[in-house]
């Protein structure tokens, strides 16, 4: 059987992340491993802290911490969020651990063994304010190839090409703003990314089902010609360079990050290795089907640098097959940012509405096709239209009847008419196109499917109005909760919380699969309902609206 490996880009240490990461990488690669689970697949979803780097320095310095207390704090932090926001991991890991230490450093060792690591220097930029070499992403200016200003060492945010910081016009540290710079030589390790071209490219061509956003970004690297990397860097706090002469060095963070996939499944696997072995899904292709999940700007390293590092190692090691990039979410048009505090953050979120709210509409408006834009006016009608007044009132009106009229019991049926026919050939048709739209990873589409399949509830008990057809009230009763208890399964992966409390109200496991619609619609399977004890949905009034816009800014 065919072993689903599912991970999402690991997100920063440093600080909580905001409503863009999520909805760029975890939350639909949650709902893909939710989908195959549901569907009996074996899924193993893995992500994790990526720890090191300067960021977490400066982030530490700041809180007042040593680095490693700082990301003990944070990696807890996160974790926690993650899981409130119903992230179904299987581990969430660090690139920390000792794992990622022992793996970075033998996969450089292989890499440096058959010829695709060199020996060079570096000039790199000290600055003599800040008193420290400034890793490339502190060094900002003007990008040489689109003029934006704030462009970094690294990497230029607005035209995404890499950079390295003596490519800058004007350079400055991002930390001071100091323009009072020295090029340092320093001596580094470099991946011979040129060597790699031709193998990547007969690699990527093959990847046909890729979408047109990772194609384009990964062959416009290509064909621009790649460029050596340098992976090595003067800090302290990494995974250490274990080559004499490299005392005081570490990888750059863009090197161990991605290995922290591998890593941090060994992590899990540790765990209990009578039972798990990482191999089975990094080693030698034994039939796993990988799918990494994440934002256009991590394209690159997860298309050209992190495979051609590990097709260089020729140890054999799992390449990734189906790969989702999203587009960027944007708060009100303008970029959600972190340091200027613009946007809503996964902490905050979660203090002004529960969970499946924000799962909801953020897929629901998953950056895929281009960016989209967040606002709160838009929250709250996507929320109060699809959320309150499809789903929430179907259950609403079948419950408030059905307590009434049947205590507690659904009834038995032994006929179904043209009515229930009419709903099963509409229903057919949604669950085969949500199907569909599942398992090729196709957002939008999925919860436009699934909001259908709730309208359709709601369409049919208005229409059929069990209230004045005593004639057919058991057949419309039971035929509701039959579709009720379909879609509780259906939104599992959407509404972990409202299927799982649903699922709870009928006795059913909202976890598990379904069938068809003819199946799922024509049967005595559901037997008891308990009230709920609140509202499924409430409304999101104009007035928190404002407060919100007050609060968040707009
Ligand atoms: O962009 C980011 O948030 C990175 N921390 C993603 C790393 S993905 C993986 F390679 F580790
Ligand atoms: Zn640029």
């Amino acid at each position: 059987m065919t072993k689903h490996l599912i991970t999402s880009a690991l997100p920063y240490i440093n600080g909580t992340k905001h409503l863009g990461n999520l909805v760029g990488s975890m939350l639909p690669a949650d709902i893909y491993a939710r989908y195959l689970r549901q569907k009996g697949e074996q899924v193993l979803f893995i992500c994790g802290t990526d720890e090191h780097g300067t960021p977490a320095e400066l982030a530490a310095l700041k809180n007042n911490m040593a680095v490693g207390e700082y990301c003990e704090k944070m990696y807890q932090k996160q974790n926690e969020i993650y899981e409130k926001l119903g992230i179904s991991f299987d581990y969430f890991g660090r690139t920390s651990s000792q794992q990622n230490k022992i793996l970075t450093q033998h996969i450089a060792n292989a890499l440096y063994e058959k010829g695709y690591i060199y020996e060079g220097t570096v000039k790199q930029f000290y600055s003599i304010d800040d008193d420290l070499y400034l890793p490339d992403r502190y060094v900002e200016g003007e990008c040489p190839h689109c003029g934006y200003e704030n462009a970094r060492g690294d990497q230029c945010e607005n035209c995404t090409k890499l950079l390295d910081p003596e490519d800058l016009v004007k350079p400055r540290s991002a930390i001071s703003g100091s323009e009072n710079l020295e090029l340092r030589e320093s001596k580094h390790l470099f991946l011979s990314l040129k060597k790699m071209e031709g193998k990547l490219r007969t690699w990527i061509e093959t990847k046909e089902e890729w979408s047109p956003l990772v194609k384009s970004i990964a062959l416009k690297w290509l064909n621009e010609g790649l460029q050596d990397r340098c992976i090595t860097r003067d800090l302290k706090w990494g995974v250490p360079v274990d080559r004499p002469g490299y005392e005081g060095k570490v990888y750059y963070v863009w090197f161990d990050a991605p290995i922290g996939y591998i890593s941090i499944t060994k992590e899990w696997s540790d765990q209990a290795p009578e039972e798990r072995n990482w191999e089975d899904y990094w080693k030698d292709d034994k039939d796993v089907e990988y799918t990494q999940f994440m934002a256009k700007d991590n394209v690159p390293f997860h298309t050209i640098s992190f495979p051609a590092t590990l097709m260089a190692a020729e140890e054999n090691w799992k390449l990734v097959d189906n790969l989702k990039g999203f587009n960027w979410l944007t708060y009100y048009g303008g970029k959600f940012s972190t340091s200027q505090g613009r946007g809503i953050f996964t902490d905050q979120a979660l203090e002004i509405m529960p969970t499946d709210y924000w799962r909801y509409y953020l897929i629901a408006r998953a950056p895929e096709g281009s960016d989209s834009s967040f606002t709160w006016e838009d929250f709250q009608q996507v929320c109060n239209k699809d959320l309150a007044d499809v789903l929430g009132n179907f259950v609403n009106r079948l419950y408030k009847f059905s307590q009434k009229k049947y205590n507690g019991e659904v009834p038995n049926v032994s006929k179904w008419d043209e009515a229930e026919n009419n709903l099963c050939q509409q229903l057919d048709k949604h669950l085969k196109a949500f199907d569909k739209h599942m398992s090729d990873r196709e957002y939008r589409k999925s919860a436009q499917e699934l909001r259908q399949i709730w309208s359709l509830g709601n369409v049919y008990i208005a229409e059929e109005a069990p209230w004045s057809n005593p004639d057919r009230m058991d057949i419309i009763i039971r035929t509701s909760f039959n579709l009720l208890g379909l879609i509780a399964r259906l939104s599992n992966s959407f509404l972990p919380d409202t299927s799982f409390i649903i699922g709870k109200s009928l006795n059913i496991k909202s976890s598990e699969s379904w069938t068809n619609a003819e199946e799922e619609i024509k049967n005595n399977k559901i037997s008891t309902f308990k009230q709920l004890d609140d509202v499924l949905f409430r409304k999101i009034e104009d007035a928190e609206v404002e407060s919100w816009k007050d609060k968040f800014g707009c």
